[in-house]
Order: C-alpha cells, then structure tokens, then sequence
C-alpha cells in the first residue's frame, strides 16, 4: 500500500512516501525566527505556504504519481493547532480528490514506531527528548503510556533558551554540544528529579544567574547542563526499564542527536544488561516518514473519503489517550 504522510506539528511542514516498509522520500520545509520562539500563526502562514511545494516534492522524489497514493496520514496532535490545521486541510482536500482514506495520528507514538521499525527494536522505553515534548513512554497493556516528562519546559527549549540568553542564537543545542565539548570543570547545579518526572526551569534561572556573575566559563556551563540535564533523563529513564522489566532503550527526538547524550544513555544501558538503540537523525528531528509509517499500522482505522468531516486535529491528545490496536 502506498502511503502519503504529512507532518505539521510545529515549526515543521513535511512530506514523505512509504510502499509498506519501503521508504520512497523524505523531504521538508522548516520555519525559522532569526530570534525569539515559534509564533503559532506565523509557523502556521509557513506552513500554508509551503505545502503544495512540499507534497510535490514528495511525491516526485518518491517517483509517484498523487493518483497512486493509497492512503493519507497526517498528524493530529500533539502540536500547535495553527499548524496542526494546514496538515488536515491539506489531508482533507487530497482525500477527497483522491476518492481514498485518512488516518489521523499522534506526533509521539510515530516517534515510537519508526524507531522500532528501523532500529528492529520489539518492546523499548522511548526516551524522547525535543524541544516541546520530554516524556518516557512504553508499552503496558494496550496503550504507550508515559511514565515520566517534564513537570515545566522540554529539554530542548530549555536548552535553547540558555543558548539564546548567551547570545548563542538558535537551534542552541548543536551550540551549546561543541561548547561543552570544550569544558573540563563540573560545575554544581540543581538536580531535579521529581520521582518519575523532571522539571529544568529551576536549572534555566541558576544557569543564567551563573553566567550572568561573569565567574564561569561559558564552555564549563555549556559541559555542565549537558551533565546534568541528561543525567537526569536518564535516571528516568532507567527506573522505568527496572520498573517495567524492560530491556531496550530507544531514542527520540532532537535533543537524541546529540552524541555525549548519547554516549550516556549506551553507559546506562550497558550498566544494566539492556539494549540501546538510536535511529538517525533524519527521524530523531520531527519528519513526515513517522506519520506515513503510523499510519501504515493503523490504515484499518483510517476514516473514509466520505466522511472528511470526521477527520481533525486534537492539540492536546496524550500519547495515553491512544487505544494500540496495531500490536
Ligand atoms: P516536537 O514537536 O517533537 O516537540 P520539536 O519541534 O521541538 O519537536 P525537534 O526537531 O525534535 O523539534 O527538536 C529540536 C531540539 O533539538 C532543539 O531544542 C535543538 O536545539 C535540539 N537539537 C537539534 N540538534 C541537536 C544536537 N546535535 N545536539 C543537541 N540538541 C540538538
Ligand atoms: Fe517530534
């Protein structure tokens, strides 16, 4: 079956094309602010813009014709809803020129199961680490649940905003991974772990109150989030395996490209006797071929042509609120 998927969570407009397993393309329009964070309406303008540029290109490098696509998937949440509505709308109206079904899916579970897909991973805890979302999920009794997040910001906003507050610019984290590369001294910071959870915003105001005092070197900061922050996820992370007797970890996210994160999750799991498994980058970062994947394992949900009116978004659907009837 050929799927067309539509990505539009945030500041991402993707498109990608799968024949079952097969992954024909993977293409992508981003919006991007020279300063400050995404502005919903603005990402939302992009978005509209961009989307018949970037399904075309889908499906030309996918070397399909629209008249070939089988099935549609889009994701309906979680996200911003401005944006959220370009990727139904566009959903919609292909829908039904195409006389073929919808499957609307969650952002979160998609990261899930692409990386089982591609990593060949059977039952992991998903550490998904971006900029909006930092949860723990895994798979217990139908549904993925979330078995840990972030009581305030994700981990990659957080560490956006320190890099924005230094004048590091923005996307922070590949910045602030080659500055903490160069630092040597641990510098002591709040750990906050709150059972399962973990919250940064505590660690945000202390990092700026350090570089705000001109004491620290910005390198030994930049080395000292990462150290800090990560360790934390990972403590989540790990008490979730030995809770759940599960032993693959699998990551997700933006934030999962980054190496030193990486690393400690390997150490981790080595620790313990468990499996570590990290997709590449193109579907650590938000992508379109997520959605054509879900949406592949829950095409016999999917919504029929003639009842578009039935296909929407849901902002603010939790990754629990999905009943799993694909495994
Ligand atoms: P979601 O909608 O899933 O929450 P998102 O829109 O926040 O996703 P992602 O692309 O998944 O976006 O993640 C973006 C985050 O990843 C940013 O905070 C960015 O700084 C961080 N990031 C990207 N590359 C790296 C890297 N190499 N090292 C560390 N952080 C990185
Ligand atoms: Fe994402």
């Amino acid at each position: 079956m050929i799927c067309l998927g539509i990505e539009s969570t945030a500041h991402t407009f993707g498109a990608s094309v799968m024949k079952d397993k097969e992954i024909l393309s993977n293409v992508k329009d981003s919006y991007t602010t020279k300063s400050g964070g995404i502005i919903p309406t603005e990402a939302a303008k992009h978005h509209e813009k961009v989307k018949y540029a970037v399904v075309e290109r889908g499906l030309r490098e996918a070397g399909i014709k629209l008249d070939d696509v089988e099935l549609i998937a889009f994701s309906q949440a979680p996200g911003l809803a401005p944006c959220l509505l370009q990727g139904r709308d566009i959903a919609r109206e292909l829908a039904s020129r195409l006389k073929v079904p919808v499957i609307p899916v969650n952002h979160c579970i998609a990261h899930l199961e692409i990386g089982r897909m591609l990593c060949k991973c059977r039952d992991p805890v998903l550490l998904y680490v971006s900029g909006a979302n930092t949860q723990v999920i895994a798979y217990a009794s139908g549904k993925y649940r979330i078995f840990g997040e972030t009581l305030d910001i994700g981990a990659g906003n957080f560490i956006d905003t320190f890099a924005r507050h230094t004048g590091l610019g923005f996307p922070g984290g590949p910045k602030i991974a080659e500055l903490a590369s160069k630092g040597k001294n641990l510098i002591e910071l709040p750990y906050s772990v709150k059972g399962m959870d973990v919250a940064f915003s505590g660690i945000l105001t202390n990092l700026k109150q350090k570089y705000n005092s001109k004491k620290y070197k910005l390198e030994d900061l930049a080395y000292s989030l990462q150290e800090y922050a990560f360790a934390m996820l990972i403590e989540v992370a790990e008490r979730a395996m030995a809770h759940l007797g599960k032993k693959e970890l699998l990551l997700g996210g933006g934030v999962a490209c980054n190496k030193r994160f990486q690393e400690m999750c390997k150490i981790m799991c080595k620790e313990r006797g468990a499996r570590f498994f990290c997709p590449p980058a193109s579907v650590l970062v938000d992508n379109a071929i997520m959605i054509c994947w879900l949406g592949l394992l829950q095409k016999n949900q999917a919504i029929s042509w003639k009842n578009l009116d039935k296909v929407d978004i849901n902002p603010y659907e939790r990754t629990d609120d999905v009943i799993v009837k694909w495994r």
